[in-house]
């Protein structure tokens, strides 16, 4: 499973980089306004940073706005990935930009039709939300292994199923038994995923019994 870091703040995105686990970067309007910055500069600093997708979000919500928004967000670098909301004029958007050979997620889904019309219009990912749905009590993991048990019927389906809104590292591991090709993640829950008990009792007691040993490796 990839993992993408779901955020615009580039401290975060430097140090993560670093840790070898990052395959792409989410954002989203919220995310763009939280890191006060400028959309064009901050997408651009990112794509220096990572060398995977960089999802960046298209803020209009009509068709000829869109496409000039995602063609624009898209000459910024090679991995972007212009973010459009799954609508009539989102998805025509898509089609677009994908014949122009831009990769394109298909965002705010909700539902497995939807992501069947995402993959209809040759979306590279698309983002079900998992912990808005959790929010209004519909379980968001039983969305995901729909759309993942419906794309794996067609070998011609090549969308990527991108689990968004993931608000715990559960989500996580249920979403990769799926077969869900993306998570994205806030860091938070990134650094979440490396945590056990058992793991940091068992690295105290070995460390403990390797000092009474007095030896040293260099
Ligand atoms: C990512 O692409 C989505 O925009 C994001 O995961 C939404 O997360 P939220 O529901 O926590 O805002």
């Amino acid at each position: 499973m990839k993992f993408f870091i779901d955020t615009a703040d580039i401290a975060e995105i430097r140090d993560l980089a670093q840790s070898g686990m990052v395959d792409g970067v989410t954002t989203n309007p919220t995310l763009i306004a939280k890191s006060g910055r400028n959309i064009m500069e901050v997408i651009a600093e990112i794509c220096d940073i990572v060398d995977g997708p960089v999802s960046a979000e298209t803020p209009a919500t009509d068709y000829e706005t869109m496409l000039k928004e995602g063609l624009k967000l898209a000459a910024i670098a090679k991995n972007v990935a212009v973010k459009v909301p799954l609508t009539p004029d989102g998805l025509k958007t898509c089609v677009a930009l994908r014949k122009e050979g831009i990769m394109v997620n298909v965002t705010l889904c909700f539902s497995a039709a939807q992501a069947l019309l995402a993959a209809k219009a040759g979306a590279s990912f698309i983002s079900p939300f998992v912990g808005r749905l959790d929010d209004i009590n519909i379980n968001g993991l039983d969305l995901i292994d729909d759309i993942c048990t419906i794309y794996s019927q067609y070998d011609y389906i090549e969308t990527e199923v991108l689990v968004a809104s993931v608000r715990q590292p559960e989500h996580v591991t249920a979403a990769a038994r799926m077969g869900a090709d993306v998570a994205t993640l806030p860091p938070k829950i990134l650094r979440q995923l490396y945590n056990h008990p058992l793991t940091e009792k068992g690295l105290e007691m070995f460390l403990a019994d390797w000092k009474s040993t007095g030896q040293s490796i260099l």
